[in-house]
């Protein structure tokens, strides 16, 4: 007797055929005539299985009253057609047994909507609802996309490291790793000593495997990493957290428009990818969460993505006559609303800004010549605003330096990163795509807390 997923049963399931399946009760209906229906639900797929337990079948007696929402079942029988409408199969069951029960006085998820905030603070029965188990199906197949589009090209995967001692990004933002005891220093000094410490110097938590990246491009070509990154900023917006995932690729030989090119290509596999694979995950977000998103998707794919320059941008902002909360002028970092303004209401489509000033953007871009602009790049998309952040890197030894020195940085400490401009430096380029924010994008889902398993944001670090 074979033991298949829901999922595979539901769509190619065979008439006749003998089976075992074990999953989660979603209901259970006792009719008048003495049998019962159950709704089983194992995860694989949003549908449920119907199973009808005739009162003779062997366990009914003992166990049908432990059957209920919430309780773990493997249940044996026949597939047969369903007269009901909405499936193409029930299973006409042979044998039950209870796996495990649940008490339907203190089970917390029953079968009703449940807010998301409530759903936050039950992170590990929240997996079990329609909305996580969709989140986490579609959570898979873009990660699985990211892998297949860049190996199909023949990008190699690295793994960068998580424990570092140099801050890529230079907004100080990171969290420190130390074996050092805190509060006996804080004791008996004010100054700490990181040489006593376990790396012999102050370390943290990466905020970007770029750098390092940057090295393996360098040498064995286009490649990838794709991890977790750590960022402390304390910002509580629906868009941020402080452990998310993060696919950085890096190109040799790339500048700008071949960057953006690449990101364009990326973003749309990865739509399409997903909805080809989970259609009627897809259907979910479109009825229940928010239902311009599937056309938005395709809108994305039907289009070519806006390439404007950063100050175009601002122009354009200073001439439009919407409100906004915070400032914008040319050298001061484009908010949210602004970035969403331009994609959501202006362009109604991805928009890949470029040239941003060099005074917002850290020190690796490449300067170009006008001596006020870096060749740097967001792709900001309805909806969630920046997806993508990304440049071509300054490749000229002198101009790096410069860079470094403008930005208050050690070039002791990143020595091994100038090398690479001194031994055989090639122009290059790449992105880092937040992981959430691109499966906030494809599911519509409004809270970035949502669309991970286990948030971490400021004060919450709970599971
Ligand atoms: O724009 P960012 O900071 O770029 C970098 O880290 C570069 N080193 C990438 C590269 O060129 N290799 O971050 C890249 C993306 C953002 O566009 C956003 O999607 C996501 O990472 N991101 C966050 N996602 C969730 N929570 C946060 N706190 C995030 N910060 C950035
Ligand atoms: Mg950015």
């Amino acid at each position: 007797m074979t033991t298949p997923r829901i999922d595979r049963v539901l769509k190619e399931g065979e008439i006749g055929s003998s089976l075992e399946v074990r999953g989660w009760v979603r209901t259970r209906r006792d009719s008048k005539q003495g049998f019962s229906f159950i709704e089983l639900n194992d995860g694989s797929c949003m549908g449920n299985l119907q199973i009808v337990v005739d009162a003779d079948v062997p366990g009914y007696e003992d166990s049908i009253k432990d059957v209920t929402t919430g309780a773990s079942v493997a249940i044996e029988g026949e597939l047969k057609e369903s007269p009901g409408k909405g499936q193409r199969v029930e299973l006409q069951a042979t044998s039950l047994r209870v796996l495990g029960t649940t008490d339907p006085e203190t089970f917390p998820l029953q079968k009703k909507r449940h807010s998301f905030e409530f759903l936050r603070e039950i992170a590990h029965l929240r997996p079990r609802s329609n909305t996580f188990g969709a989140v986490t199906r579609v959570r898979n197949v873009i990660s699985r996309s990211i892998h297949n589009f860049f190996q199909s090209r023949d990008f190699v995967y690295i793994n960068t490291p998580i424990i570092t001692t140099s801050d890529c990004e230079g907004a100080g933002e990171m969290f420190q790793v130390t074996t050092l005891n805190v509060d006996r220093i804080a004791e008996i000094s004010t100054k700490i000593d990181y040489a006593q410490d376990f790396f012999g110097k102050k370390a943290s938590l990466t905020v970007s495997g770029q750098l390092e990246a940057e090295i393996y491009a360098t040498s064995v070509g286009p490649c990838y990493t794709f991890g977790p990154t750590f960022r402390a900023e304390n910002s509580n917006t629906t868009r941020h957290l402080a452990e998310f995932w993060m696919v950085e690729p890096e190109m040799p030989f790339y500048e700008l428009p071949d960057d953006m090119d690449l990101a364009e290509a990326f973003i749309k596999t990865i739509i399409k990818d997903v909805l080809e694979a989970c259609p009627e995950d897809m259907e979910f977000f479109n009825k229940r969460i928010d239902n311009t998103v599937l056309e938005s998707l395709q809108n994305v794919l039907d289009n070519d993505f806006i390439r404007l320059p950063y100050t175009e941008a601002i122009e354009l902002l200073e001439k439009c006559d919407k409100k906004f909360e915070y400032p914008h002028e040319w050298g001061r970092d484009l908010q949210s609303e602004h970035e969403r303004y331009l994609t959501e209401e202006h362009f109604k489509q991805p928009v890949i800004l470029y040239d941003y000033p060099r005074t917002i953007k850290p020190f690796y871009m490449y300067c170009n010549d006008d001596g006020k602009t870096v060749r740097a790049m967001d792709v900001l998309v309805p909806r969630v605003g920046e997806i993508i952040g990304g440049s071509q890197r300054e490749d000229r030894l002198s101009m790096l330096e410069t860079r470094m020195a403008e930005c208050n940085l050690d070039p002791k400490e990143y020595w091994w990163y100038l090398d690479l401009r001194r031994y055989g430096s090639v122009p290059h380029a790449g992105f880092g795509l937040g992981l959430e924010r691109m499966v906030q994008f494809v599911t519509g889902m409004t809270n970035i807390r949502d669309v991970i398993p286990f948030p971490r944001t400021p004060k919450n670090a709970d599971f």
